[in-house]
């Protein structure tokens, strides 16, 4: 099977997916698909993007990953830039087609749309039409998901309590900061009240308040009985809200588990150590 670059911005593929999925999302609505095994569960994942020109070979981002997420975890994906991160959350999307291997959300298929129903997702960049405001955008979400307008009014206000922008519902995204417009992208994420959060390095571009307030919201969300998966370079802030984690090299699984079992097992001080050695970084002498 080949593999679909993720060429388009991400949210559009979204609603795109939703909307050309909608008649079959109605009609399985309702159903909940309960599971006693892992929340999220990835098989032997290989993907492998095609050559992007005359003299380039084909990538290889993804190279037999293995991994499983359990219910109410916190689990933090760590690993350097063009690690396959991304990809993976792509694979989980259906934005990207796995060449070998499979996943499963909620046991099921994440080629089926269906595994997409209990999930909340954050882009690594969030593109949104400017002219809107965040209350439109959470709306047309709302829209996608089918949310009983009965429901809307009560789900739009608690959501954007939580990430805090009550004030500024009604302005363009035009005159939003970038961790504004990073709080819009974690409420459309929320909207749908999933059952488990992919999230792609959400506090990117966030000042340290609003690094805290994230940490805070995703702490929440686990008190809330919700799985948060998601990717971060800010390590100091993985290790003091993740239950475990894994860390990715040049798209394969270097390491994995619970942070201070990993900090014991490669006789580190921090978080931080145990990265570097993983991917075996040198300090020029
Ligand atoms: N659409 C694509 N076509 C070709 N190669 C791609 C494509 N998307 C990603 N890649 C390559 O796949 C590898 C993994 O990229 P990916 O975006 O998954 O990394 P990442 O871990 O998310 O990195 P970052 O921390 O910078 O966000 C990189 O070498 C990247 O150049
Ligand atoms: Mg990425």
């Amino acid at each position: 099977m080949t593999t679909r670059a993720s060429g388009a911005p991400e949210l559009l593929m979204v609603c795109a997916f939703h909307l050309k999925n909608g008649t079959k999302l109605a009609v399985q609505c309702s159903k909940r698909f309960e599971t006693m095994g892992p929340v999220l569960k990835i098989e032997n994942l290989c993907v492998e993007y095609p050559s992007q020109g005359i003299g380039h070979g084909t990538k290889l981002a993804l190279q037999g990953l293995n991994l499983e997420v359990r219910q109410g975890e916190i689990f933090g994906f760590l690993g350097p830039n063009g690690a396959g991160k991304t990809t993976t959350m792509n694979v989980l999307l259906g934005f990207v087609n796995p060449t070998a291997g499979a996943a499963y959300i909620f046991g099921v298929d994440v080629r089926e749309p269906i595994a997409r129903q209990r999930i909340g997702y954050l882009p690594e960049l969030t593109y949104y039409y400017k002219f809107l405001s965040a209350e439109e955008i959470l709306r047309f979400y709302g829209k996608i998901f089918q949310i009983p307008r009965s429901e809307m009014e009560t789900r739009l206000d608690s959501v954007l309590k939580l990430v805090e922008l009550e004030e500024a519902r009604r302005r363009p995204i035009r005159t939003y900061s970038k961790g504004m417009q990073q709080r819009v992208g974690l409420a459309q994420a929320l909207i749908n009240n999933p059952d488990l959060l992919v999230l792609d390095e959400p506090t990117s571009g966030l000042d340290p308040i609003g690094r805290m307030k994230v940490r805070q919201l995703i702490q929440r969300l686990k008190d809330e009985g919700k799985t948060v998966f998601f990717s971060s370079h800010e390590l100091g802030e993985v290790e003091t809200v993740c239950d475990r984690v894994a860390i990715l090299n040049q798209g394969e699984l270097k390491a994995e588990g619970r942070v201070d079992d990993l900090v014991r097992q490669y006789q580190c001080t921090s978080l931080e150590q145990v990265f570097l050695k993983i991917i075996d970084y040198r300090a020029a002498a």
